[in-house]
């Protein structure tokens, strides 16, 4: 791994009712602290929950120096996600099982200020989108089905983690390989000996006592493991 790893805490295991003070909470005003933070939007089509959508994320955006990271769980992204490139959203993240024109989206969310993400479910396949994803700059590997958080972290997309980390380290792609689902102390390491850069935590991080602290616990364990793996 060439950079820090990132940590994300996704405000999906927050408390709804508080989500500034949920932010906050993992700020880190001594340094260290969330680098992303891990916005989940549902629409109850795409995936089977309903969460929030862009006037929230909007909201959150005036709320937080944080960099929001909005996964984009929702039909029809080609629509709808250049929205949360203009509310000053970081990272955009859509499905590649959902977008119609990747390739233009992408470059849609790069025009508007974001960075461009795709992201895969665990059964989606890698290949068919080596080349749109010469065009986004985060891949983020689903380590569980999309939907719900707390759920079993899925092992076998790390196959999928190793390919992109090969193709970004032999210069065919230029893009922060994320995971997302199931990432905790007991799977974090195998995640970053696989490559990924940028590990989303929601129950790990907003499941524990003192989440910031989870937050340095996450970060360290996962830098040892890429230094273990070099
Ligand atoms: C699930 C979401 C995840 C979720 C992860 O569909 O995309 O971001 O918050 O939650 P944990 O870390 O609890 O598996
Ligand atoms: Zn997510």
């Amino acid at each position: 791994m060439s950079n820090q790893p990132l940590i994300a805490p996704s405000l999906l295991s927050a408390d709804f009712a508080r989500l500034a003070d949920e932010m906050a909470a993992v700020g880190g005003d001594s340094g260290g602290g969330a680098d992303w933070l891990h916005v989940d939007v549902m629409d109850a089509h795409f995936v089977p929950n309903l969460t929030l959508g862009l006037p929230v994320v909007q909201s959150l955006q005036k709320s937080t120096d944080i960099p929001l990271d909005c996964h984009l769980m929702i039909d029809d992204p080609d629509r709808w996600a250049v929205g949360y490139a203009e509310a000053g959203v970081h990272n955009v993240t859509v499905h590649a099982e959902a977008a119609d024109e990747p390739v233009g989206l992408a470059k849609n969310l790069r025009a508007a200020g974001a960075k461009a993400g795709l992201s895969i479910k665990p059964n989606t396949p890698l290949e068919p989108y080596t080349d749109v994803l010469k065009h986004y700059d985060t891949l983020l590997v689903m380590s569980v089905e999309p939907g719900f958080g707390g759920q079993k972290f899925i092992g076998e997309v790390l196959e999928k983690t190793r390919r992109a980390r090969r193709m970004v380290d032999t210069g065919h792609l230029n893009l922060v390989v994320e995971i997302d689902g199931g990432i905790n102390t007991e799977t974090i390491e195998q995640a970053a000996e696989a490559g990924v850069d940028c590990f989303v935590a929601g129950s790990a991080v907003y499941g524990a006592e003192d989440p910031a602290r989870a937050v340095e616990g996450l970060r360290s364990q996962a830098i040892n493991a890429a230094h273990a793996r070099q």
